[in-house]
């Protein structure tokens, strides 16, 4: 029997995605997979709750002991959240011999060498696609596609949240609470939306590009950061008639230079840089309205990668919401099923340990 066996922990809005796709779309899964991936055990903290019809109600309980050591269960999805439980899950999935597969940022950013550690020791593969940008699969483009270049800087709208609340003011007139209250219906924010608004949850994922890119791992205090909380309708209204678009931007420079704008030359001329150091802030910037990051609207994420063989891409699409994410966890587990997601988390697994050169600048 080839099933690949998978527990989610967390069905709520992204595991209420996930969900949705391995079993309304079971054979196109199975195909892509080469394999059935057959969704076991489904664990939430109120079985309660009403959830997605496809879901047999024998499979949803609220034992995580059970299903991560159910034999039939190769792989384990962690969906709850946060960097208390999330983490015990993962840790004991590991131990357990099984693959994980997470879209939680702010456990990486936390605690991602021990995360690493622990499946270095046991062999297993973390896959992380939908922990940063949500759908767009820009863990791949770093980690896989842009493996020849040394990226020398990263310009990113990497919180959802916040990009839906500035979109909402500045072109629907809303309020800043509207606008926040209207993303949490929508399923964008965290369960705290303080961190989305504050930065904090946009810091976590430049933590894990960096360390893709740069092979650093960035401790909280090295990310200067700045949230929306603190912007007004005025300042909106003020920008836009000098024409500017305000934007929460993730920002990695590298050449030594913390201040973006001497990083600009010097990184995006290509050039690897001279001082092997990365400068890492997250800030709400004032944008033209011809530049590209400034047309991206709504919930959508954009990353701007520079690479010095490749020059300037960009990674651009929804950034939060239950189906564009469960698209990225998904890939995974399909990629899990094929072989290949072993490969593509590969460098993942020196998390906390490779030494590129790179040191983190202090802000
Ligand atoms: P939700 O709050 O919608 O879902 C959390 C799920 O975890 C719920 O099903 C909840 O159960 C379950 N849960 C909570 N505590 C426990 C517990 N003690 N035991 C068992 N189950 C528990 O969160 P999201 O789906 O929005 O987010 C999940 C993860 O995905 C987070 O790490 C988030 O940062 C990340 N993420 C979210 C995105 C989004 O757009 N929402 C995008 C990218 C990443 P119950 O249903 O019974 O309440
Ligand atoms: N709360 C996050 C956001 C979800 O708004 O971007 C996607 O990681």
């Amino acid at each position: 029997n080839d099933t690949l066996g998978i527990a989610l922990i967390g069905c709520g809005t992204v595991g209420g995605g996930v969900a949705r796709v391995l079993l309304a779309h079971a054979d196109r899964v199975t195909q892509r997979a080469g394999r059935p991936l057959e969704l076991r055990r489904v664990v939430v903290r109120d079985p309660s709750k009403s959830r997605d019809p496809l879901i047999p109600l024998d499979i949803i309980s609220t034992d995580i002991h059970a299903a991560i050591n159910d034999p039939g269960v190769h792989v384990v999805v962690e969906l709850i959240g946060g960097t208390g439980l999330a983490k015990r899950v993962v840790l004991d999935a590991l131990a357990a011999g099984k693959h994980v597969v997470t879209a939680n940022k702010a456990l990486l950013a936390d605690a991602g060498a021990e995360v690493f550690e622990a499946a270095r020791r046991a062999d297993r593969t973390v896959c992380f696609e939908a922990a940063v940008a949500g759908g767009v699969p820009v863990i791949r483009a770093l980690g896989e596609s842009l493996a020849a270049n040394q990226v020398t800087a990263i310009q990113a709208i990497l919180n959802g949240t916040s990009n839906f609340i500035l979109t909402a003011m500045a072109e629907g007139g809303k309020s800043y609470a509207d606008a926040l209250a209207e993303a949490q219906k929508l399923g964008y924010a965290e369960a705290d939306p303080t961190l989305d608004v504050d930065g904090s949850d946009a810091a976590h994922k430049l933590a894990i590009l960096a360390q893709i890119a740069f092979g650093v791992a960035a401790k909280p205090h090295e990310i200067a950061r700045q949230g929306i909380d603190t912007i007004e309708a005025i300042d909106i209204r003020f920008a836009n008639e000098l024409g500017y678009t305000i934007k929460l931007l993730a920002e990695a420079w590298t050449g030594g230079h913390s201040h973006s704008g001497n990083g600009a030359k010097l990184s995006r001329s290509g050039a690897v840089p001279a001082e092997p150091t990365v400068a890492l802030h997250v800030a709400p910037v004032l944008l033209r309205h011809t530049d590209l990051l400034a047309q991206v609207r709504g919930a959508y994420n954009a990353v701007l990668v520079y690479g010095d063989v490749v020059g300037e891409t960009l990674y651009q699409g929804p950034g939060a919401g239950q189906m564009p994410t469960a698209s990225s966890v998904v890939a995974d587990l399909i990629d899990l099923g094929v072989g290949r997601a072993q490969r593509t988390f590969a460098a993942a697994k020196l998390w906390g340990r490779e030494d590129r050169g790179f040191t983190v600048e202090p802000p």
